[in-house]
């Protein structure tokens, strides 16, 4: 076999949520594979500080610009930016979505479906649908007009294959109406992103753009013991992840030695799917 398959040798690799805990893993996965990652997130001088670091570590022209995804003058003007610098676009990876950590919440039942806000529905679903939608329609439109083609990345999680548990979340003491939940848009926005990888992966299929899903479980990062104690009893490999457990994954679904896998929605959460 040709080790140089899983090589991103040459290839621009557009990152969006590029500075949270997953996105960092996705951007440094990137580099170290011989790729050029672009960072989007909110924050300028944060991506500022983890582009210095990129380079510093992989000696590569990385480059990363504040885009809020929900806003399509602003991908629209960037995804300009990104052409005229390189040329060409060849991957994206859509990872950016509001993540409540309902676990480590003190709010005692700001989640609730009876009490849930439109308004953080609304948010919610404009960062993680709307957002990847729309860089699907202007990144992913650019890598269309390659020749050879490119690879979008749809960032589900374990909950758009599996309801979450409420009963993880469960805190002591609280009556039920008040018991903190994993909230609904959670729960629409990652299966919805299994949806939007079926529509991607044949759309551009002629052109030779492949799509498909990872759906990561949780991270461990400094969630109280005892819920750690709860969630790794429903994991067949007892344990949660570590950050950098996607990064094969997603260089993997990246290169050309997934060449054939288009559409396809991969569980890399230790098992916890299958039971
Ligand atoms: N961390 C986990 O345990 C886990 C598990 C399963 C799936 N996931 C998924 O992985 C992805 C990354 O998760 P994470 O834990 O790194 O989340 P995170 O909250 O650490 O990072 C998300 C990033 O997205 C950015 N962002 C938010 N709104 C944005 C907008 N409008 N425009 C641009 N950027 C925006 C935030 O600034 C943040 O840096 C998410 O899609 C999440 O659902 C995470």
């Amino acid at each position: 076999m040709n080790k140089n398959i899983f090589s991103l040798k040459g290839k621009v690799i557009v990152v969006t949520g590029a500075s949270g805990l997953l996105g960092r893993e996705h951007c440094d996965a990137i580099a170290s594979s011989g790729g050029t990652p672009i960072l989007l997130d909110l924050n300028q001088s944060v991506i500022n500080v983890q582009i210095e670091q990129i380079k510093e570590k992989y000696g590569i022209d990385a480059r990363g610009y504040s885009v809020n995804i929900t806003d399509e003058d602003e991908i629209e003007k960037n995804c300009q930016v990104i052409v005229k610098d390189f040329g060409k676009i060849d991957g994206l990876v859509n990872n950016a979505a509001n993540n409540p950590k309902v676990e480590n919440s003190s709010e005692k039942n700001f989640s609730r479906l009876e009490n849930f806000p439109t308004s953080i529905w609304d948010q919610d679903l404009a960062v993680g649908l709307k957002g990847s939608f729309l860089c699907a329609k202007h990144y992913g439109f650019v890598i269309s007009n390659n020749k050879n083609g490119g690879t979008i990345i749809n960032i589900s999680s374990d909950l758009g294959l599996i309801a979450p548990d409420q009963r993880l979340y469960k805190v002591e003491g609280l009556s039920e109406d008040q018991q903190p939940v994993k909230p609904v848009t959670y729960s629409v926005v990652k299966s919805g992103m299994i949806g939007l990888t079926r529509y991607l992966s044949t759309y551009w299929a002629e052109k030779n753009v492949r799509c498909n899903t990872i759906c990561p479980g949780g991270v461990e990062n400094n969630q109280n013991q005892d819920f750690i104690n709860e969630v790794v009893k429903r994991i067949p490999l007892n344990r949660m992840a570590l950050k950098h457990e996607y990064q094969g994954l997603l260089v993997f679904l990246l290169s050309n030695a997934s060449s054939y896998i288009n559409g396809a929605t991969i569980a890399a959460d230790g098992g916890r799917s299958s039971w």
